[in-house]
């Protein structure tokens, strides 16, 4: 029989996202509920190797549901990727009583679970990124909040760009995948969508596209283009100079990952914060929570990262097709 955890450890990892409060908060009460204790470690996996770590309470977390950022802080930390750096995590871990851990991040923080899990500290994976790139799960919390605050952002650029008869491409972010891109393209009604999975780098496409809309009477010309494709500036330059009409070039940046969550990212960010206590509970490890076909579930971090993800083809097709 599984050993019953007793102290459950909670840390954020990698970008932050707006929901990852919910899903703290959530861990937290949901393991004291239980009967579980739990410790707070700071700053991802830098600050549990400089044992950033201190007991968590049902008020820690009291006013936390709204707000958007992280309250354990986040960060990058590239010791965690030796050998050496896991085993000190793994051996912190124990020093401080930590038998099962919460780790909210993407698959990058997905990977250093795992090798904590390999290591005997029971490891939960709870996906926390704006940019929906994680393979095994339909939803990734702070997503919602992102594209609603990169819409709204959005919004305000076609204004100025109508009243100016301009084109704008506007970036978004999302790492090398264009859920964010495509997903505004829709709701903001963009006239082309440039999207890292399918961009063939052919802006003579893009150049006869925004001649053809004028000659059809369309004031403006937006173009929602993906981080990962990137280099906005000099494309405006060069479509400028090829169309004659005057382009410019917005990136949306960090301010995407700001603000209040949105009501889908508490809820989801509750209801997977409060299954990765569950299954510690459970006496489980090396598993990732995950929303998939409508339903709440959990899959082996190992056969999780393994998954591939693509753009849904007909969401795709459909903005295209909107674009005329
Ligand atoms: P995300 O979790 O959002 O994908 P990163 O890829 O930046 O963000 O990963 C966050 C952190 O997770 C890294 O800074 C590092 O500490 C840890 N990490 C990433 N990849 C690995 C790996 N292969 N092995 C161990 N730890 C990793
Ligand atoms: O993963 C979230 C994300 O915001 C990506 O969309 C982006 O590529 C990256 O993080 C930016 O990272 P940083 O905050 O380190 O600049």
């Amino acid at each position: 029989m599984a050993k019953k955890v007793e102290t459950i450890g909670v840390l954020t990892s990698g970008g932050d996202a707006p929901g990852m409060n919910p899903a703290i908060r959530a861990v937290v009460r949901k393991a004291l509920s239980q009967g579980v204790k739990v410790k707070g470690i700071y700053q991802g996996y830098k600050g549990l190797l400089n044992e950033e770590i201190k007991d968590l309470t049902a008020r820690s977390v009291s006013d936390t549901i709204s707000k958007g950022g992280t309250i354990l802080y986040t960060a990058r930390c590239s010791e965690f990727r030796t050998k050496e750096g896991q085993d000190d995590g793994a051996a912190v871990c124990r020093k401080h009583g930590i038998d099962g851990l919460v780790v909210i991040g993407g698959d990058g923080s997905f990977r250093g679970a795992q090798q904590l899990a390999a290591r005997g500290i029971n490891t939960i994976g709870v996906p926390g990124t704006i940019d929906l790139d994680i393979a095994c799960t339909d939803y990734t919390i702070g997503f919602d909040t992102a594209v609603n605050t990169a819409m709204d952002a959005i919004d305000k650029v076609r204004d100025t760009s109508t009243s100016h008869e301009r084109c704008s491409i506007i970036e978004v972010m999302g790492r090398n995948a264009g859920y964010i891109a495509l997903w505004c393209g829709i709701a903001n009604g963009a006239e082309d969508i440039l999207l890292p999975e399918q961009y063939d780098y052919d802006e003579q496409i893009l150049i006869n596209n925004i001649i053809n809309n004028r000659k059809r009477g369309k004031k403006h010309h937006i173009i929602i283009n993906a981080e990962g494709i990137g280099h906005s500036t000099s494309m405006a330059r060069r479509i400028e100079a090829a169309t004659g009409m005057e382009t410019r070039a917005t990136i949306l940046g960090h301010l995407q990952r700001g603000g209040s969550p949105t009501c889908r990212d508490r809820v989801y960010g509750s209801m997977m914060g409060a299954m990765a206590a569950d299954l510690l509970v459970q006496g489980k490890s090396n598993r990732v929570v995950a929303f998939k076909n409508g339903e709440y579930v959990d899959y082996d971090i190992d056969e999780a990262l393994a998954m591939q993800k693509e753009l849904p083809d007909y969401m795709v097709r459909v903005a295209r097709a909107m674009q005329i």
